[in-house]
């Protein structure tokens, strides 16, 4: 299960990923905002990152106007690792060097057929550990100190 949520700046952009995903068959929740009204993104990132961390969702997707505020609200959450990514490299790379759990995307900046791209790859991608495991182990060392 995917969690998805946006505030009012990635609404139109999170109604067509989910149309995608779920024409793809992957299983998506939908965390809102529900409607196009004014909400504040920090607040809209909170019920994906808890799903992530509970394990309810093994990955989620967050989208605001830029993908950069929901980005910075979703990286405050103890164990998040969220990557703003604008291309599909950085969508591979997000998973397969800093396994990152949440990837964010902007609404008003990225178009919905590269989204599309961005999401299948980052959903496609597999974290290579290794060396990269004890980077982002080093990640989580900075979160305890
Ligand atoms: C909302 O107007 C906008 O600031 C928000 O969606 C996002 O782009 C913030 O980073």
């Amino acid at each position: 299960m995917i969690a998805i949520g946006s505030d009012h700046g990635g609404f139109e952009l999170k109604g067509h990923i989910m149309d995608h995903l779920n024409e793809k068959g992957i299983e998506v929740k939908d965390f809102g905002v529900y409607t196009e009204e004014s909400a504040d993104y920090p607040d809209c990132s909170k019920p994906v990152c808890e799903a992530v961390l509970s394990g309810e969702c093994e990955r989620g997707i967050l989208v605001c106007g830029t993908g950069i505020g929901i980005s910075i609200a979703a990286n405050k959450f103890k164990g998040i690792r969220a990557a703003l990514c604008g291309n599909v490299f950085s969508a591979k790379m997000a998973k397969e060097h800093n396994n990152a759990n949440i990837i964010c995307l902007g609404g008003r900046v990225t178009g919905r057929e590269l989204a599309n791209m961005i999401v299948d790859t980052y959903l496609e991608s597999r974290f290579l550990g290794g060396r990269h495991a004890e980077r982002v182990k080093k990640i989580h060392e900075i979160e305890n100190m």
